[in-house]
């Protein structure tokens, strides 16, 4: 995707110095664009926890490549349990995303395929690059499929915009290219379709107001940043079309989670008739957990409630305190969209109602 006019993934190999790998630290952004190294596992664990990376395709291509900075500092008579041990700790640095797990597992059963550790690193090197390429491209595919229900609203609206409600960042910067919720957004502007998007500011870390505008602004896709407690507001006005997000972790019945007040997004979206899209890649599916009440929820630290982060007058970044001092925050990071709720899911292989049945037609190899 574009950054001043400059094509760039959120993740990749430094070219110069293969043993260190690049992201954007989104901590800073949208006021500053800061590329960060990460050479070391730790590193990787710091940045997925510390929220430089977020986002649940993301999250899983910097554990690939988390595992590969691991593998070129095991001892070698070690090598397989240190790896294990290497994946225990990144599978602990955040615990919603399904795709953590999904690419730790990954590096792990092909580094058990190949014998000498020159061989292991290479392969696991090998394989962390195809996690974050494969991601980009499930996304692009996904995209094409969304692009069709876009297409169909634009008809209908004889080609006046189509205004989509997304809440939370599950844009490029969530995966390695794209996104999810809004590859389809990208595939319509790319096809001519006129859309406009409402992004929810998504408290407490906002992810809406600081990476989904700028992204969109950088893309040049109209956008309109909205209170949290806005969308039911708007959609009683007739003004959202539709609402396409993104998940952390669906499973195989199709319960989805995702960002906190998503829950309450597509609750409105059911009482006003809206359809309510949710787009994701394969690998965030937990082919193993039934119930979304089973899915783990992060639960992060309060101060991210009562305090704030932005742009002082002056121009420097400043943190401020909203509440009395003493004030007690809970802060769960994500809730659960039962599939009652879900018109349909997005995925890279077709949109698929969000049912048992249906999610495992299109996905018969996962079948349990
Ligand atoms: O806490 P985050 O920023 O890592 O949360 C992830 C999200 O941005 C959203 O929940 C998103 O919609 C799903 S990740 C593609």
């Amino acid at each position: 995707m574009q950054i001043n006019n400059q094509h760039y993934r959120t993740i990749w190999l430094d070219q110069d110095s293969p043993k260190e790998v690049c992201i954007i630290d989104q901590r800073q952004l949208p006021h500053k664009f800061v590329i960060e190294k990460l050479v070391n596992l730790d590193d990787a664990i710091t940045a997925i926890k510390d929220m430089h990376v977020r986002g649940a395709g993301l999250i899983g291509a910097t554990a690939g490549y988390g595992m590969y900075l691991a593998a070129l500092n095991l001892v070698p008579e070690n090598f397989d349990q240190e790896l294990e041990e290497a994946g225990e700790l990144l599978n602990r640095s955040r615990p919603t995303a399904k795709n953590l797990k999904w690419a730790v597992d990954r590096i792990i059963s092909v580094s058990a395929e190949v014998t000498g550790v020159e061989n292991k690193i290479e392969r696991i090197k090998e394989e962390a690059a195809a996690i974050a390429d494969e991601d980009a491209e499930f996304c692009r595919r996904l995209g094409q499929h969304g692009l069709a229900i876009i297409k169909e609203l634009s008809e209908k609206k004889n080609g006046a915009p189509v205004n989509i409600l997304t809440h939370c960042n599950a844009g490029w910067l969530a995966f390695v290219d794209y996104g999810s919720a809004t590859a389809p957004i990208y595939a319509a502007r790319d096809a001519g379709i006129a859309v406009h998007v409402w992004v929810d500011e998504t408290r407490p870390w906002n992810q809406g107001a600081k990476l989904t505008a700028w992204e969109l602004q950088q893309e040049n896709i109209p956008n309109t940043l909205i209170t949290d407690n806005a969308g039911g507001h708007l959609m009683q006005r007739g003004d959202v079309d539709m609402v396409i997000v993104g998940t952390d972790r669906t499973t195989y019945t199709g319960d989805v989670a995702n960002k906190i007040g998503t829950y309450l997004k597509a609750l409105a979206a059911k009482d006003n008739n809206i359809p309510f899209y949710v787009a994701l890649p394969s690998s965030t599916f937990d082919w193993q957990t039934a119930k979304g009440s089973d899915i783990p929820i992060e639960e992060r630290d309060g101060t991210e409630i009562t305090m704030v982060s932005g742009l002082d007058r002056d121009g420097s970044q400043t943190t401020v305190t909203l509440t009395a001092p003493g004030t007690h925050a809970l802060n769960y990071s994500f809730d659960v969209t039962p599939a009652r709720l879900v018109t349909g899911l997005i995925t890279e292989r077709g949109v698929t109602p969000a049912n048992e049945q249906s999610i495992a037609e299109l996905f018969p190899e996962k079948r349990t």
